[in-house]
């Protein structure tokens, strides 16, 4: 059910970070693209008849010995090309031009003059762009059959374009949001340069994921948890199946307050999808006694979430599908990846389910990014309050409760997270940041209640921002709302008589404390 790139834009994957966010851009355009490997032969890339390519940054130098490379006839076909930062760097060398190491390396805003509008440039209505660079390596002289198109201070050919060929490299980032125009830059690119159409558009994923899912034969199985991943999952194959999906939640008693309730209300009454609830959380509770090491317990809530859910497969199968909401940046990540930049961490969602189920994985998300996957929820009548919900990872409080896992630790997290959240929906600030929740581990401070000395819990608060959770900020929240959440924390969760503000970002913290 691969959706295919005639059309669209290829991303040849040098491994930079941007490199999702450039997909992300042309698809907000209209335009389906996706990430190839990076040595993708331009034969193929004509068989896959694509509008053109993108040559990503990367983190390599083109000098190094292992520098990944592009199929050299690339450079000389006819295929528009726009290479962005290691990808410029790769065409002006292919041509035989020079990059060079540069003193320092240029990172962040720089004011870069347009010379030449048109084309790359055309209708921006300014002669001066903010631009964004990253970049130590850069262009010091460029074959005669380039040219200049832009510079800046400290980058004289911030953009080029090859004579009599749709060939174009910018120094700078315009996928990112800081470059001024960036959108723009790439919309001539692709519209303008590679002549692509509009075709890519959640109602029509939507048309032709039904259309294509409501020809699985036999019965489908699909765990869901709450989250947007699952229930866009769920809600996109009861559309395709109708009845022959069966959905089940799993209650670990590790999830956040209401989940079970919210999950029967938004998914089985309003949308009707056939969802079972099965209350496994004692046994998580009983298998998570004692335990304090981390990585124990994500294993024993895996192993626990896989038996509960293989029982419940055995007893109300045979299911001849799994459906799961994996989605687009998962793919890469889990190794099934295009380009050179290394695994980051194994993917999460898929970990706690059992590899001999004997039932074929289906996965309607998988060519998605998390911004679309909402789209597409809205576009099918979920809620706003799943649609715009926080990520919540799979082993659930287990790791945001510090050492042992108890009932008294949970309460107090699942409260004071309750809080935590209210308050930042009530200051309009939920939507604008990436999670937010408290954590609680074992240590007692001292508090004050009335007259009496009395220890009791300290919770830590996190909320950070984020694009895509790889890396994330802690948001500098107004004082003003900090005291709101400390005060009705310490007022309404008993047993906590103080609240930090956690002030690291990641790396070198992880989002969640275990
Ligand atoms: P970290 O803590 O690695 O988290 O910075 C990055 C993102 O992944 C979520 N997360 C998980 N999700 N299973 C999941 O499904 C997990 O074991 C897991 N650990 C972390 C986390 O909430 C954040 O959004």
């Amino acid at each position: 059910m691969e959706h295919e790139l005639a059309g669209g834009i290829a991303v040849l994957d040098f491994g930079g970070q941007y490199a999702h966010l450039i997909c992300r851009r042309i698809r907000a355009l209209g335009v389906y693209s996706a990430l190839v490997p990076h040595d993708t032969p331009l034969a193929q890339l004509e068989r896959m008849k694509v509008a053109g390519v993108v040559l990503s940054g990367g983190p390599a130098s083109v000098y190094s010995e292992r520098a990944p490379a592009a199929d050299p006839e690339l450079f000389e076909g006819e295929l528009p090309m726009l290479g962005i930062c290691y990808g410029y760097q790769l065409m002006v060398r292919a041509h035989g031009g020079e990059v060079a190491r540069a003193d320092r390396r240029e990172y962040g805003r720089a004011s870069v003059k347009v010379m030449e509008g048109g084309g790359l440039f055309d209708g921006l209505g300014a002669e001066k762009i903010v631009c964004w660079m990253s970049h130590s390596d850069s262009p010091v002289r460029i074959p005669s059959t380039m040219q200049v198109l832009a510079a800046s201070e400290s980058s004289p050919y911030a953009a080029v374009k090859l004579s009599g060929s749709p060939q174009f490299g910018v120094q700078f980032h315009p996928e990112v949001s800081h470059t001024e125009k960036g959108q723009a830059v790439l919309s001539n690119f692709i519209f303008g340069i590679c002549r692509a159409e509009k075709k890519w558009s959640m109602e029509e994923f939507m048309r032709t994921s039904v259309e294509s899912l409501s020809k699985l034969e036999g019965r489908v199985l699909c765990a869901v948890s709450g989250g947007v991943d699952s229930s866009v999952t769920a809600a996109l194959l009861h559309r395709a199946v109708r009845n022959r999906l069966r959905s089940v939640f799993i209650d670990t008693g590790l999830l956040r307050e209401g989940e079970a309730e919210r999950v029967r209300r938004f998914l089985g009454q309003e949308l009707g999808v056939n969802v079972a609830v099965v209350d496994a959380s004692e046994r998580f509770l009983t298998g998570l006694e004692g335990v304090r090491d981390p990585e124990q317990k994500r294993k024993i809530v895996g192993k626990t979430f896989a038996d509960v859910f293989e029982e419940f497969a055995r007893d109300e199968g045979p299911f001849a599908y799994l459906a799961q909401g994996t989605l687009y940046p998962d793919v890469i990540e889990s190794g099934r990846s295009t380009g050179p930049a290394s695994v980051i961490k194994t993917h999460h969602n898929v970990g706690g389910l059992p590899s001999d189920i004997s039932m074929k994985v289906v996965e309607p998300l998988r060519e998605l990014y998390k911004d679309e996957v909402r789209e597409l929820g809205s576009l099918m009548g979920l809620p706003k309050g799943v649609v715009d919900r926080h990520p919540f990872p799979g082993p659930g409080l287990a790791v945001r409760v510090i050492g042992e896992v108890t009932r008294e630790k949970l309460r107090i997290c699942r409260e004071s997270s309750r809080i935590v959240e209210k308050v930042l929906e009530e200051e309009g600030l939920y939507g604008r940041v990436w999670q937010a929740f408290a954590y609680v581990g074992d240590d007692e401070v001292t508090g004050v209640l009335g007259d009496e000395r009395k220890l009791g819990r300290q919770v830590t608060v996190k909320v950070v921002e984020s694009v895509d959770a790889m890396t994330a900020d802690w948001s500098r929240l107004d004082p003003r709302v900090l005291e709101r959440i400390s005060s009705a924390i310490t007022n309404e969760v008993s047993g906590v008589v103080a609240v930090a503000y956690s002030i690291s970002s990641k790396p070198p913290a992880t989002i969640e404390p275990q």
